[in-house]
């Protein structure tokens, strides 16, 4: 057997990752697996009492500048649920933030912008992201739960539409209409936001993966407002200069492109060269997979207001979204958006227990 260390087209070593035989790891590519992975977007967060005990007042900005807060907040969620995975506790805007766009996330609301971005000038106040500087405090916190983790760290970034609206909106938004129209009328503009935004992430992706990360998600949460045409031409295109950028920086790294409401694009999510796609909970997971096709790897997708009431529910629930997933193998499982603030934290407890116990995707038969 050859001992050489694979090359990327550019020349980059593949340093074997030491999770590279991780359930986690191997779901995402489509391989067998021990049992389902699992683990749950906004894991992290206000349904944790421990978390509202350690995270302290103030913006989520504040907290993430406290590399070990960070790691305990990360690690919470793992010790608690016994998740495949641990998600690095950070937010999307954190970039932008970081070049000094004026980027705050205010509590119960999210991402509020004091100046929105509105012309070419206003690509002036994105300069490029150098995460060793702009971001030493992600680096270092990813450095420490690299050295302490049992499970693979996801790393991630904000996709380039959903960055984008809430730098043209201003904030939290229901109908995109600023970012709608931008995006239309002044596409020169558009695609110029949209490299630039796309270049941020790569730095910042490319920094956590240098740190220890060994998976990483792109959320383009709000992607699914668009439609399959004006997505395959304005955002397709940056996503999968993305993906091939970091692949060729960081061959064979677990990638996922996850978005909300975009069952109409999960085909097209398919060929943005990421390892799985994530589905929120509208489409049933043998539909996502049609429509995701071979080769690709699902993520998803129970809805996270079945965690809310009695465990019947949400064992109920689970179980039909473990049948959809089937046999084959790459599924992970998660739920089709993020955890809310209201959940029991002792039924997620049990939703991964029963998804170790009962997932068959691309579980061996025991002999
Ligand atoms: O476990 C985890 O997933 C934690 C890490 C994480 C956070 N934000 C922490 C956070 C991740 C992956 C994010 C990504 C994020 N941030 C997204 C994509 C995920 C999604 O929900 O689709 C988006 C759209 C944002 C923007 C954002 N930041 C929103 C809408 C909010 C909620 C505002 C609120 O208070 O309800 C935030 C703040 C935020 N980010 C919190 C957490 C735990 C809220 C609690 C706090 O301030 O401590």
């Amino acid at each position: 057997m050859s001992t050489a260390v694979p090359r990327a087209p550019g020349g980059a070593a593949h340093a074997p990752d030491r999770f590279d035989d991780a359930p986690f790891m191997r779901a995402c590519r489509g391989q067998s697996v021990p049992h389902v992975p699992v683990w749950f977007m906004r894991q992290a967060g206000r349904s944790l009492p421990e978390y509202r005990a350690a995270r302290g007042p103030g913006s989520i900005l504040d907290a993430i500048h406290q590399p070990e807060l960070v790691a305990e907040l990360t690690c919470q969620p793992v010790d608690r649920y016994g998740t495949d995975a641990a998600i690095f506790f950070s937010d999307i805007v954190v970039p932008a933030a970081a070049v000094g766009f004026g980027v705050d996330v205010a509590p119960g609301t999210g991402p509020v912008v004091s100046e929105p971005f509105r012309s070419a000038a206003d690509l002036e106040r994105l300069r490029p992201l150098e995460p060793e500087t702009d971001t030493p405090y992600v680096v270092e916190a990813v450095r420490l739960l690299a050295a302490t983790l049992d499970v693979p760290l996801i790393g991630f970034a904000g996709g380039p539409f959903t960055v984008a609206s809430y730098l043209v909106e201003g904030g939290p938004s229901k109908n995109f209409t600023k970012v709608k129209s931008l995006m239309l009328s002044e596409p020169a503009l558009w695609q110029a936001l949209v490299e630039r935004l796309t270049d941020m992430a790569l730095a910042s992706l490319r920094s956590q993966l240098d740190a220890g990360a060994s998976a990483i998600q792109v959320f383009d949460s709000w992607a699914g407002i668009l439609t399959p045409r004006h997505y395959e031409e304005l955002v397709l295109p940056a996503t999968r200069r993305l993906f091939a950028d970091l692949e060729a920086s960081h061959p064979g790294t677990p990638t996922i492109l996850f978005g909300v409401g975009t069952g109409e694009l999960l085909p097209l999510m398919a060929t943005a060269g990421t390892s799985v796609v994530g589905i929120d909970w509208r489409v049933p997971l043998d539909e996502a997979r049609r429509r995701v096709g071979p080769g690709t790897a699902v993520q998803g997708n129970l809805d996270p207001a079945m965690c809310l009431g009695s465990w019947d529910v949400a064992a109920a629930e689970t179980r039909e979204v473990l049948g959809l997933a089937g046999t084959a193998p790459g599924h992970v499982f998660n739920l089709g958006h993020g955890v809310l603030p209201e959940t029991d934290p002792g039924i997620l407890e049990e939703v991964a227990a029963l998804v170790h116990a009962e997932g068959r995707a691309g579980v061996e038969p025991v002999p």
